[in-house]
């Protein structure tokens, strides 16, 4: 995992020269919103990609995941349905309802059967590499090549190729100030239930942290978002907990307003927790600055692994049930 992670930067730029490849054949005229399918680290690619073009890009992208298919959906909405490995089954439950539907998709994807059905009714497909282990891991060729394939449906304009190119140099530049960082806030979670904060905009970021903390190392934790937390979570705080520690993600990009939220709640909240840790995104776009905490989180992540004896690749628990479901 963490030659995994460290092969990030190389990974971008690995997948913005597929990116530039991708030539859809289906194009619709009129596009009315793009729905995005997709599970666990083939889910959240769609996530930051819906966040990155919230202002640019004039019709809905709605991201999905689960086995339903929103009534909606219909032509002139149009499809990306990703899955890493091809074979996830709420994944191909949406595919099937699509095709149902005659809804114009575009498959992401490194092979499996959804690379066969998409073949066998000549649906778009754009194709990753395949040997990387982890679909979590591969999050650089999901969020590029969705990026790429909303570019080529004429929904937004090429301003994302420079800023994941500048965010690939900017990581391999801080990887080492990055990932010593990370090993000591690592040290500080062991034994910690942490509760992680973003602020609206940055929401991917706190979500792929809890993921990677949930998969790379083995360990529950809890996400948020402020201002949406304000008006809930935050009145959950009223007793000292030592087993919680708080991270807060913040960015150039975080509203002043949002910023004033986060000043009083950390003040509700810091006397409640064993330890807060505010992580600071650094680049010059919402691209880099997001990108820099996913892998700051990401080595977190591998580091906590390390420090709680676990084997942050393997999944088991996530293979166990899908065997499990494929013999129902
Ligand atoms: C495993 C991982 C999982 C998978 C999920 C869906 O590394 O991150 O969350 O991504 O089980 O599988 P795929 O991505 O193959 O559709």
């Amino acid at each position: 995992m963490d030659k995994m992670i460290a092969g990030f930067p190389d990974q971008l730029r690995e997948a913005v020269e597929i990116g530039k490849q991708i030539q859809l054949k289906n194009i619709p005229n009129p596009l009315s919103s793009v729905y995005i399918a997709g599970m666990g680290g083939s889910g959240i690619g769609g996530d930051f990609v819906a966040e990155w073009v919230y202002d640019k890009c004039p019709v809905p992208i709605i991201v999905g995941k689960g086995y339903r298919l929103p009534a909606w959906v219909h032509p002139p909405a149009m499809a990306i349905v990703s899955s890493y490995s091809g074979n996830t089954e709420e994944t191909l439950s949406v595919y099937r309802q699509l095709q149902e539907r005659k809804v114009p998709i575009i498959a992401l994807t490194s092979g499996g059967q959804l690379h066969q059905y998409a073949n066998a009714s000549g649906t778009d497909s754009v194709l990753v590499p395949d040997n990387w282990s982890s679909p979590r891991a591969c999050l650089g060729f999901s969020i590029v090549e969705q990026s790429y394939i909303l570019q080529q449906l004429g929904l937004i304009d090429n301003f994302f190729e420079r800023d994941f190119l500048n965010a690939a140099d900017l990581l391999e530049k801080e990887t080492e100030a990055i990932r010593m960082l990370a090993e000591e806030i690592a040290g500080q979670l062991v034994d910690k239930f942490t509760m992680i904060y973003a602020l609206e905009g940055m929401e991917p970021v706190a979500l792929r942290f809890r993921q990677q903390l949930n998969e790379n190392s083995k360990t529950r934790a809890a996400h948020f978002c402020v201002p949406e937390m304000n008006h809930n979570e935050l009145v959950g705080w009223k007793k000292q907990d030592n087993h919680l520690a708080i991270v807060y993600f913040l960015s150039d990009y975080d509203s002043e307003r949002n910023r004033k939220r986060v000043a009083i709640s950390r003040e509700i909240m810091a006397p409640l927790a064993h330890s807060v840790f505010e992580l600071h995104a650094k680049g010059n776009s919402k691209i880099e600055q997001a990108l820099y905490l996913v892998y700051l989180g990401d080595w977190i992540s591998w580091y906590l692994a390390k420090a709680r004896g676990m084997d942050s690749i393997e999944v088991d628990v996530i293979d166990f049930l899908k065997k499990s479901l494929s013999e129902k």
